[in-house]
């Protein structure tokens, strides 16, 4: 058997007394691509942000190319990278000098040839002498997953890696990473409202209500479970359950 790249069992957040994260298990194969997939506050962000480390889980364990995240951070974490949209940046930076920082941050050699590698693969090319400022929501969102790519890592965690992208370049970013994930094996864990998009990029699906696991499998096999025509009817049905009725 081929072992996971992530292992996650029985994950869970508290916040006081809420319940974020409720025991969640799921594991992420080599080069595959697992949809995360749930109504507005059913605790993704939260998911990633403890399997990044940056929240500490309640209980439950994080296991990454077979070591466990508390006690082997620093090796696990070398080998993972992350874009969501609240990657705060240097403002009055230019977009390829905030790429030179990560760069060198990470401690990565060859800075200059990375930062041009990523910035083509991107098609950055147009702004990347822009002051991050200055960039637009969608070019935000591209600096952000350039950032992700430049340490070449192994697992991948993108929290709605194509909000605010235009339909070309969105389909275009579906492209690379399918293709990065085909030539380098890469794994990822990806989020998105966009159905059709969780359809087509997903191997796999969790899907994720009010902290629960509530359903895994195929987009086909989830979809034919529940009954419904496609995916967005089924989430459509456990966000609807999932929302505090309002006051009539
Ligand atoms: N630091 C915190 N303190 C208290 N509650 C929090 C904190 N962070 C998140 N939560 C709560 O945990 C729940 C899950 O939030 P999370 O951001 O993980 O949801 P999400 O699935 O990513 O939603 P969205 O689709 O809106 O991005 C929400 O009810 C949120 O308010
Ligand atoms: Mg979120």
């Amino acid at each position: 058997m081929i072992s996971p790249v992530l292992k996650v069992s029985r994950l869970t957040k508290r916040f006081g007394g809420f319940t974020a994260v409720d025991e969640v298990s799921f594991e992420i194969r080599p080069g595959e691509i697992l949809g995360l997939l749930g109504p507005n506050g059913a605790g993704k962000t939260t998911t990633i942000q403890m399997l990044l480390g940056v929240v500490t889980p309640t209980s439950g364990s994080i296991e990454a190319f077979g070591l466990d995240l508390s006690t082997h951070r620093e090796a696990v974490l070398q080998q993972v990278n992350f874009s969501s949209t609240y990657i705060a940046m240097p403002q009055s930076l230019t977009v390829e000098e905030n790429l030179w920082v990560v760069a060198r941050l990470y401690g990565l050699n060859d800075i200059v040839r990375r930062v041009d590698d990523v910035v083509k693969k991107l098609e950055m090319d147009e702004f990347r002498q822009k002051v991050t400022r200055k960039l637009s929501s969608g070019q935000m969102t591209r600096l952000t997953l350039a950032k992700a790519f430049l340490t070449e890592p192994r697992l991948l965690f993108l929290d709605e890696p194509t909000a605010s992208l235009d339909p070309d370049i969105a389909y275009k970013i579906r492209s690379l990473l399918k293709e990065e994930r085909r030539s380098s094996g890469l794994s990822i864990l990806y989020t998105s409202h966009n159905m059709r998009e969780m359809e087509e990029m997903s191997d796999r699906i969790i899907f994720l209500q009010r902290g629960r696991l509530v359903a895994e499998g195929t987009a086909k096999a989830i979809v034919a479970r529940f009954g419904k025509a496609d995916l967005e009817e089924v989430f459509l049905n456990f966000a609807r359950e999932s929302s505090v009725p309002l006051p009539s």
